[in-house]
């Protein structure tokens, strides 16, 4: 099989915004199936205490069965190292679920374990082989930074990568990830950073981490704006205030739309052309392959 990248998505793929549910939570899950979020996570993990794992395991089982159209449906699992995550995929491998979301991984050897256990869970199922996808939480150990690299060439399921800056502070035993100007400090913009290079080498798209702070839409638009300028495809929500913005603020612009035309158009006319000029400014290769990313961003679902 062929590695997966942003240019090969599965319809339905849209990753722009994914809201975080706790999955023991009924009344959240159908207020999230509102937000117009491109996908759910459904959160097995640390939104859930441990005498709620069953039942929460339950509630995302009968959410999967009874779901048709709508965001797509992901679930977070529980970590490698738990030994709670082969019953979670157990009770979550069914009809419906778009992919899990891999937390406190440490590489791609755990992708390609959960790739092994996601083709047995498929095939007890029925379902398709290698469709359900996973998008990795790709910094929160320590280990996991010296790891980044390891994600290339992406397994086939490898839908995206995320990062996550509370887990790793804990490891790591900052009192703060932020610095007294609100900005990620020094370690955490490195996982950040890193995060994005590694999804830019497995050429899968990297999606932003969570913004705490779900109360002060200015500076999620903010921050966003960053992401999107940095190259991250999306971001991750914990609040449905939260999805509306998110949309935006990754949503081209008219103007990037048009630039982006005019781009492909003067590639096309000339199949022969290595680099062009559009209002003084020079676009060369890498530049067309972008724009022909943002013009499929808005053509997909
Ligand atoms: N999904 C769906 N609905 C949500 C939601 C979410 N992630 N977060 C809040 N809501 C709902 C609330 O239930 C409330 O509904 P209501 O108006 O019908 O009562 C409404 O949105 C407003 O919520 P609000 O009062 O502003 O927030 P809160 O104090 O109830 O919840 C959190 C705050 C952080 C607990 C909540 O946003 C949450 O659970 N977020 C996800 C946490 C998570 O999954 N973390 C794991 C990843 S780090
Ligand atoms: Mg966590």
């Amino acid at each position: 099989m062929q590695a997966s990248g942003p240019d090969d998505e599965a319809p339905g793929m849209k990753l722009t915004s994914l809201l975080f549910v706790p999955a023991d939570s009924e009344k959240k899950y159908r207020k999230a199936r509102e937000t117009g979020a491109d996908g759910l996570i459904l959160d097995l993990e640390d939104s859930v205490a441990p005498p709620n794992k069953d039942t929460a395991r339950a509630m995302v089982a009968g959410w999967l069965d009874e779901a048709s159209d709508g965001p797509a449906l992901w679930v977070r699992v529980n970590a490698l190292d738990t030994g709670l995550t082969l019953a979670d995929l157990a009770a979550v491998v069914r009809p419906g679920l778009a992919g899990v979301i891999l937390p406190k991984a440490n590489g791609g050897q755990d992708v390609a374990q959960v790739g092994h256990y996601l083709d047995a869970l498929e095939a007890r199922a029925g379902l398709p082989a290698g469709g359900i996808r996973i998008i990795v939480v790709a910094t929160e150990t320590a280990q996991a930074m010296f790891n980044l690299g390891s994600y290339a060439p992406a397994h086939p399921r490898l839908a995206a990568l995320t990062w996550g800056a509370e887990d790793l502070s804990a490891v790591v035993g900052s009192t703060s990830n932020k610095g007294t100007d609100g900005d990620w400090s020094q370690p955490y913009q490195l996982a950040r950073s890193l995060c994005l290079m590694a999804a830019a080498a497995a050429e899968v798209p990297a999606l932003d981490t969570l913004y705490a702070d779900f109360r002060n839409e200015a500076g999620l638009l903010e921050s966003c704006g960053v992401s999107r300028r940095d190259g991250f495809a999306g971001r991750l929500a914990i609040h449905p205030a939260q999805v509306g913005p998110i949309n935006r603020a990754f949503a081209p612009s008219a103007e990037d739309l048009a630039l982006a035309a005019r781009i492909v158009a003067a590639f096309d006319a000339d199949p022969g052309l290595g680099t062009i000029g559009i209002d003084g400014k020079m676009y060369d290769i890498p530049h067309l392959k972008q724009a022909r990313r943002t013009l499929a961003s808005v053509q997909e679902g």
